[in-house]
């Protein structure tokens, strides 16, 4: 499940505690899991809590709380919308409904074409930029009234 260059990776996260606070790498090394698998399953949750030293339930806590960590494959392009109350206020409903309806998903669903996944988050603490999308946990985009969110997914498309 873990490869010899993964393992690496969370040794190298490890090394950055004290020797006896491994767990606190949990974070990284599911991030490390992320980056190379698209995810987090539960079997690689159960393999980060074995590596670890730490309950699985622990593990799944961590990967459950931060939405940031997807739990099952995702598009190419993962969209978080945020719909938090400044958000809300400035139409962040709306710049979700219509990145759904363009795009054929429900929310947290991903496009036929498997090319985008669209999904709602909590604030991402650019409220003044409202209404504000996060693409693939990297690219904060502001001010996403329509017109924008069709440019954003045509420029994604032919990328
Ligand atoms: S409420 Fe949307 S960025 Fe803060």
């Amino acid at each position: 499940m873990i490869s010899a260059q993964t393992t690496e990776r969370f040794a190298r996260e490890v090394a950055k505690y004290p020797a006896d606070q491994a767990q606190s790498a949990v974070m990284a090394c599911l991030a490390i899991v992320q980056q190379e698998q698209g995810f987090v399953s539960p079997e690689s949750e159960a393999a980060v809590a074995a590596y670890l030293g730490m309950p699985v339930i622990a593990v799944h806590e961590v990967t459950t709380f931060y939405n940031m960590y997807n739990q099952q494959p995702v598009g190419r392009y993962k969209i978080n919308v945020c719909t938090n109350l400044p958000c809300q206020l400035r139409a962040g409903q709306q710049a979700l409904e219509h990145l759904c309806e363009k795009l054929g998903v429900d929310e947290g669903g991903t496009s036929a074409d498997g090319l985008f996944t669209v999904q709602q988050c909590e604030c991402l603490g650019a409220c003044a930029d409202a209404p504000v999308l996060l693409v693939n946990d990297r690219q904060m985009c502001s001010f996403m009234d329509e017109a924008r969110l069709d440019d954003l997914v045509d420029t994604l498309r032919k990328a």
